[in-house]
Order: structure tokens, then sequence, then C-alpha cells
């Protein structure tokens, strides 16, 4: 075996360079001293989208996307799905290891105890429109949390972070449910804390005039596990929203709400809730072909399919197709899965999917046992948000910890003007706007 170094030449100039090569990678910076000149401020990477940048080193979530392989901290997401909840899961993510039944007790009882909103909170669910997407007030009610906890910026604390995790993992639950409420018009509901992280947030959804809310138990098991498969996944948009947000050292609620405003969209978190709209727009099984077709011609999308890193079957999609047996079993059929499997069975055949690697991803069947279990397709989106706060606040708390780690500040290749004088008004043009198709 050679040295683990990268040689470049740079035709430029005729100067060649030995780099380090570590964990498969080169570090950018080793790049800048490759000058074309002496006054050249050296070679950068252009990679849009991060499409082959590590932008950290991470012991968290580890992906092979070839291999259809997900692991937290080493484990494998099915062995995980199979034997923990989705607390001890998050305690895993967050800490390293899976805690002692000790550890664990102390655990759920902290973010239990932190499930209760400030009264407040409701003040401002009150002020949005009774159409407001669960997403947008998930969005502001997280970032209005820091104003409540002005003490979350002393985050270099372990000791503060820590109960900021607490109340982030445990309240996010709350903010969603009151914001299913509010567009339903219906009081809140408080947080019931002699029931389970899953439990409970169905009886804040759903609880009506019975004093105590029973949740069915199949359902909060497959909520639970539907949790523990969006807990984290790397170094997705939302991840790196939170990331980038918190190394400016804000307090972790303002950069959560950075992250749930980045799996907000459609292309992220969003795209279970256009896969039911897709479904519902497809109406039969004998309508799948013409779909595809469009799909193929480049009009549509096939949402739920593909992935940035997947280019395998998604190993949640897979569990998440066992839990809706589970769920069907109690629920009923979705009349939409029939839909889905036919267009699942079309597109693994078809050659413009295979060719791409296109497979179903996690959210291609989500959507349709959250629509069996009673959510609406607009809280899809929150079913992710609130599980994925564990791996957000893991990422940051990696972030901050590693001492290699800045301000995130990209680099940019500038295309723009050089320097030109100043034009007065009159001689500005018109065209601008008419060009960029706005007038
Ligand atoms: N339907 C049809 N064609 C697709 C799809 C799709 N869902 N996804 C990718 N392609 C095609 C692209 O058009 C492209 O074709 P081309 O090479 O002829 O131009 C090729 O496959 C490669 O796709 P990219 O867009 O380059 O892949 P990228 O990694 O940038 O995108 C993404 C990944 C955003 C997930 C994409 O597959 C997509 O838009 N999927 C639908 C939305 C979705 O399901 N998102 C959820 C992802 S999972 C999550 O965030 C939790």
């Amino acid at each position: 075996m050679g040295k683990d170094t990268l040689s470049i030449t740079d035709n430029r100039t005729g100067k060649s360079y030995e780099v380090p090569i570590a964990n498969g990678t080169i570090k950018a910076m080793d790049l800048r001293q490759i000058k074309a000149s002496e006054d050249d401020f050296g070679l950068m990477t252009y990679d849009p989208a991060f499409t082959n940048t590590a932008s950290c080193q991470s012991k968290i979530t580890f992906i092979d996307g070839d291999k259809g392989i997900l692991r937290y901290r080493g484990y494998p997401i099915e062995q995980l799905a199979d034997k923990c909840t989705y607390l001890e899961v998050a305690y895993l993510i967050l800490f390293g290891e899976l805690p002692t039944k000790s550890q664990l007790d102390d655990w759920v009882k902290n973010i239990t105890h932190h499930t209760f909103v400030h009264e407040n909170i409701k003040k401002f669910m009150d002020g949005f429109h009774h159409d407001a997407h669960p997403m947008g007030m998930l969005v502001s009610t997280v970032g209005a949390l820091s104003t409540f906890y002005p003490d979350s910026r002393n985050f270099r604390d372990p000791v503060n972070r820590l109960k900021q995790t607490y109340r982030l993992i445990g309240k996010m639950p709350t903010l969603a449910a009151f914001a299913y409420r509010h567009s339903l018009g219906m009081p809140y509901v408080y947080p019931d804390n002699d029931l389970g992280y899953a439990e409970n947030f169905l009886s804040m959804l759903w609880r009506m005039s019975e004093p105590k809310y029973k949740p069915n138990p199949v359902l909060a098991k497959a909520l639970d596990v539907l949790f523990i498969l969006h807990a984290d996944h790397e170094q997705n948009c939302s991840a790196n929203a939170m990331r980038a947000v918190g190394s400016s050292h804000t307090d972790p609620y303002s950069a959560c709400a950075a992250a749930v405003a980045a799996l907000y969209g459609p292309l992220h978190g969003g795209a279970n809730q256009e896969v039911l709209e897709m479904l519902a727009e497809i109406g039969s099984k004998d309508r799948v072909p013409e779909f595809i077709k469009k799909v193929k011609a480049g009009e549509r999308l096939l949402m739920g399919f593909g992935h940035r890193v997947y280019k395998n079957y998604d190993p949640r999609a897979r569990i998440i197709k066992e839990t809706a047996d589970k769920v069907f079993a109690v629920t009923g059929k979705n009349p939409l899965l029939e839909i889905a499997i036919e267009l699942e069975r079309i597109a693994l055949e078809d050659d413009y999917f295979v060719k791409r690697r296109l497979y179903p991803n996690v959210d291609f069947y989500s959507g349709i046992i959250y629509q069996a279990m009673g959510f609406p397709v607009d809280m899809f989106t929150v079913l992710f948000a609130i599980p994925r706060t564990s791996g957000w606040i893991a990422q940051w708390q990696e972030m901050l910890l590693d001492p290699e780690q800045k301000i995130a500040r990209p680099r940019q290749v500038y295309l723009g003007y050089d320097k030109r004088d100043f034009v007065p008004m009159e001689k500005r043009s018109e065209k601008i706007l008419a060009e960029a198709g706005v007038r």
C-alpha cells in the first residue's frame, strides 16, 4: 500500500504538491497553497449543495447509501426499532451509549418533567390564523422558547445544555399538539405525565372530555417506532441548518427553529405530505402508468422516491412498510396503499428509476400510516420534527464540542461585475426586471 497522500500537479505553473489524505478526505485548506501567481488567493473547491464535501467529523449516525445501511452510534436501525423505545434511542444518539435502567429512568423522568410550556405560548398559538400550517406554527413557537429561557445562551455549561435538551425534547410534542388543536379550534390539552412519550402526544392531540385518554397500544407503539426511524440522519438539510446556525453561538431554540424551517421544505421533511397529495391526485391504481409517464417526461417528481445518500432501498422505508401492517390491522387499510404499492412496483422495474438508482425513501410509506392513524396531512412533517429534535441537538452538541469547528461561513465563486461606476437614476434600465420575468 502506498502513502496516504495525494500528489497534485498544477498545470498552470508546473508545480507539484503533496497533501495528506485522512479518513478518505483531503483538507480543502490544503489546496489554498496552490497558487497561479504570488498574489493569487489560492485554490478552493466548488461544491454547491455539498454533494462531495464533508463539513464535519461525526460519531452519531452512519449511512451506507449503496448498501442501504443506517446505524445510530453503531447499532443497526432494525435492532433499535425492534428493541428500544424512542427516548432510549434519543439517549443513545445524544450520549453515545445505550442507557442503563437507572440512567433511562432518570432521563425519562427529566424529559417528562419538562413537557409543560409557559402559559403565554398559548397566546402565541392563538395569534395564528385558523388554517396556519402547523410547521409554520412550530418554527415560530420553538424559536419563541428562546425568549422564555434566556439562560439557554449559557450552553457552554454542560449542565445548562442538558437542561435545554430536556426542555426541547419534552416540549416539542406539546407545541406540535397545541398547533394541531389550534387548527381545529379546540382547547389545548395539557401533557399527561403518567403516559409514555408517544402516548402523551396522542393524548394531547385527541383527548376530549374523558378524564384520562387511553391511547391504542398498537398505534402508540407504531408511532414510537416511527419516531426511532426519524431520530437522526447525519448531515441532512435540517441537521446542517442546526449546525450552521448554532455555529454562530445563538441559543439552541433559535438554532432548532432554523432546523424545523429546513425540514418544512417539500424536498426534505415536507415530502411525506406531498406523497399523500400525489397519491390522492393519482386516485386509482390504473392511473399509475399515466403518472409515471409524466415523471419520466420530467413534468413531475415521484415524491417519496430518491435520496441524496441512499442509492438503494432506504432501510427505514422497509421497517415502515412492516409497521404499516400492524397499524392497518387496527385502523383498516388506507385505500391509498394500493396505489403506492403499484407505483413502487412499476418504478422499481422501470429503466428510468433503475438507471438513476431511485428507490422509496422514508417518506413514501410514512404518510400512508399517519393518515390511517388519523393524522391530517398537514401534521405529517410535524411528526418528523418531534423525533428529529434529539438528532438536531446531538449534531449541535457535537459541533460545539469539536475544536475544529468555527462559525460556518462558506466561500463563493464570484462571477458578478468587476468594479463599475455609479449609474444615476435617469440612466438606469427598465430591462432588468423584464428579463427576470417579474414584469
Ligand atoms: N422523481 C423523478 N426523478 C427524480 C426523483 C424523483 N423523486 N429524484 C431524483 N430524480 C432524478 C433527477 O431528475 C435526476 O435526473 P437526471 O440525472 O436525468 O437529471 C436524477 O434523478 C438525480 O437526481 P438529483 O435531483 O440530482 O438528486 P439529489 O440527490 O439532488 O436529490 C432528492 C435528492 C431531493 C431527495 C430528490 O430525489 C427528490 O427531489 N425526491 C423527491 C422528494 C423527496 O421524496 N424528498 C424526501 C427525501 S427523504 C428526506 O428528506 C427525509
